[in-house]
């Protein structure tokens, strides 16, 4: 794991966007994409930036069940407006939150990302430390599954809709197995009420209830995180 620490979140949305620019130079053709308000200085740089990302796949972490394109809180209406829309891919993949079988769209998600391995995915981290929506006490080998949300994510996202009420209680996620199959990661977290995930991911031993922790078995990961994510941090 390499720690870069940066003043914040523009700052650390550049060294993001410097490190994605390498993996493409390198060969990347498959990118893993996350959402939330954690990769948009990222995704603002690809965007004014000149790149060509026509040649790319992407695929997503997750999306909410019962959201799709058309709710503007859906994870897919995200892409499309942060992303997608300034900078066609070839190819998008979100999961479908309006699947009518989720059990059988699961697998066809699976199915999707064996046939597309990721060479470099983003992550955010959420306040409980989960990736993903892979929530604290998800098992480590775990594909795409079907979350049931915990309270605390319930309430960290309920800040993007009117009411708590009105945040879905189940998503869809890639599975903390398929995060880990990515040849690269890089994993960004901004402010003060991240710290603690912070802490669990980088200091605290690895367990199923900080999902973000698994990380530290892994060479090839990037952390980016700014001042105040990092104040808890002792080492
Ligand atoms: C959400 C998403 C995650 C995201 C995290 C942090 O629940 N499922 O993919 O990384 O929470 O969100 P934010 O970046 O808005 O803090």
């Amino acid at each position: 794991m390499k720690v870069i620490k940066v003043k914040d979140n523009v700052e650390g949305g550049k060294v993001a966007f410097e490190n994605f620019k390498e993996a493409l130079a390198n060969g990347a053709k498959v990118i893993g994409l996350a959402t939330g308000s954690t990769p948009e200085t990222f995704y603002a740089d690809i965007t004014s930036s000149d790149l060509d990302l026509s040649g790319l796949t992407s695929i997503n972490l997750d999306e909410y069940v019962g959201l799709d394109g058309s709710s503007d809180q859906s994870y897919r209406y995200f892409m499309q407006e942060h992303l997608f829309d300034a900078k066609p891919l070839k190819e998008t993949f979100v999961p479908n939150g309006k699947a009518a079988d989720l059990d059988a769209y699961v697998k066809e998600y699976d199915k999707i990302i064996d046939e597309h391995p990721i060479d470099w995915q983003v992550l955010g981290l959420g306040q409980n430390g989960h990736i993903g929506f892979n929530e604290p006490g998800t098992p480590i080998d775990i594909t795409t599954h079907v979350v049931d949300l915990t309270e605390s994510t319930i309430k960290a996202n309920s800040r993007n809709f009117e009411n708590e009420s009105d945040v879905p209680r189940q998503a869809i996620s890639m599975g903390i197995g398929s995060i880990m199959k990515s040849k690269q990661l890089v994993v960004m977290a901004w402010g003060a009420e991240k710290a603690d995930a912070v802490k669990g991911m980088i200091e605290g031993p690895v367990i199923v209830d900080l999902p973000a922790s698994i990380l530290q078995t892994r060479d090839n990961v990037t952390v980016i995180i700014d001042e105040a994510a990092a104040s808890k941090l002792t080492k």
